[in-house]
C-alpha cells in the first residue's frame, strides 16, 4: 500500500496542501477531484518527490520514500505529469524505452528493448512508433507518456489527468486500459481528473479535495453527492443512477455561501487509520 500521511506543503508562505491523508490500494484506483488550483497536482508531484513537503510523510510498502534514492523511488512510482514537460528530439520508441532508465545499467537490455515494444503494442503506439513526439498531437503524446510509465514497471501509478487531451473514444481507451492494467498487474493507481462522471465510473474510491484539504474521501456515490458538488465546486448537480452508471449532470451555477466548503461530512475518516 501507498499511504501518504499528514502531508502539508507550502509554495513559498503559501499553504497549499493541509493534512493529506490517502491510501493508494494495490489493483485499486483512487481518484482525486476539485477544483482548479485546489491541490490536485502539487498532492502528486509532493508523492511523486518531485515537490519536498512541509511536513508528513510518504510511505511505499513499508519504506519511507523520503529516503528513497531517485532510481529507486522510481522502481516503485510511475509519475504521468498534466503535459509533455519539455519536447526534446526524440522518437516514440526511445521516449518510452526511457521508461526503463531506472534498470538500465548503462545500454538497455534485449528486455529491456522487447518490452518496451510490447507495451508500443499493447497502447496501439507502433504506428507512430519512429515519429519524433514533438510532432505528435497533444493526445498522442499523452498516450506515449503513460506507455513510458508503463515500460517503469512500477507498483503504483501517479497520474495528472490523463485523459485530459483525449477524444471520446481514446478517452474511454485510456481509462480502460489503466483499469486493466490495475487489475492485471496488481498496481496501485492515483490519478487526478476533472471528469466526474468518468472518475466515478473507473475509480474506487473517490478524494474530493478543496483548497488544499480532504472534503471527503469514499465510494463514488457516497462522495459524489448534490451537497458536496455544490459546497466544493459550487455547481448545482442532479446525480442518479442510470445505465449501470452514476451519472452527475451539472444544471448550473449555486449560490456561494460563505461558508462553503467548511461542512465536512463524517466519513472523511475513511481514509484515516
Ligand atoms: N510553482 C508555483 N508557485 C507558486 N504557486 C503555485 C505554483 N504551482 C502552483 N501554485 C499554486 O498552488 C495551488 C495549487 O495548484 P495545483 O496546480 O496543485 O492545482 P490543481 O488542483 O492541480 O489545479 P488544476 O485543476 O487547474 O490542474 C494553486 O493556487 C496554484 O496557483
Ligand atoms: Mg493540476
Amino acid at each position: 500500500m501507498l499511504k501518504v500521511m499528514n502531508l502539508y506543503f507550502n509554495y513559498n508562505d503559501t499553504r497549499v496542501l493541509e493534512g493529506i491523508v490517502a491510501n493508494v490500494e494495490k489493483g485499486r484506483v483512487l481518484s482525486i477531484v476539485g477544483p482548479n488550483g485546489t491541490g490536485k497536482t502539487t498532492l502528486l508531484k509532493c508523492i511523486a518527490g518531485i515537490l519536498k513537503p512541509a511536513a508528513g510523510t510518504v510511505v511505499i510498502d513499508g519504506h519511507d520514500a523520503d529516503g528513497m534514492a531517485r532510481r529507486e523511488l522510481a522502481k516503485h512510482l510511475g509519475y504521468v505529469p498534466q503535459s509533455m514537460p519539455v519536447r526534446f528530439p526524440a522518437t516514440v520508441f526511445e521516449t518510452v524505452l526511457a521508461g526503463r532508465r531506472p534498470y538500465i545499467a548503462w545500454r538497455p537490455s534485449r528486455d529491456d528493448l522487447e518490452r518496451t515494444a510490447e507495451i508500443i503494442e499493447e497502447m496501439n503506439l507502433a504506428d507512430l512508433a519512429m515519429r519524433d513526439i514533438d510532432q505528435l498531437s497533444g493526445g498522442q503524446a499523452q498516450k506515449v507518456l503513460l506507455a513510458r510509465a508503463l515500460a517503469q514497471d512500477t507498483l503504483y501509478l501517479l497520474l495528472d489527468e490523463p485523459t485530459s487531451n483525449l477524444d471520446l473514444r481514446h478517452e474511454l481507451e485510456m481509462l480502460e486500459v489503466i483499469i486493466t492494467l490495475a487489475k492485471r498487474k496488481d498496481m496501485g493507481v492515483l490519478m487526478a481528473m476533472h471528469d466526474l462522471n468518468l472518475s466515478a465510473r473507473f475509480s474506487d474510491t473517490i478524494l474530493m479535495l478543496y483548497q488544499g484539504k480532504i472534503f471527503c474521501s469514499g465510494k463514488p456515490s457516497e462522495a459524489m453527492t448534490p451537497e458536496n458538488i455544490r459546497e466544493v465546486y459550487g455547481v448545482e448537480a442532479a446525480v442518479r443512477q442510470e445505465n449501470g452508471y452514476l451519472q452527475i449532470q451539472p444544471l448550473r451555477c449555486a449560490d456561494l455561501s460563505p461558508s462553503r466548503g467548511n461542512r465536512i461530512p463524517p466519513y472523511v475518516k475513511d481514509q484515516e487509520d
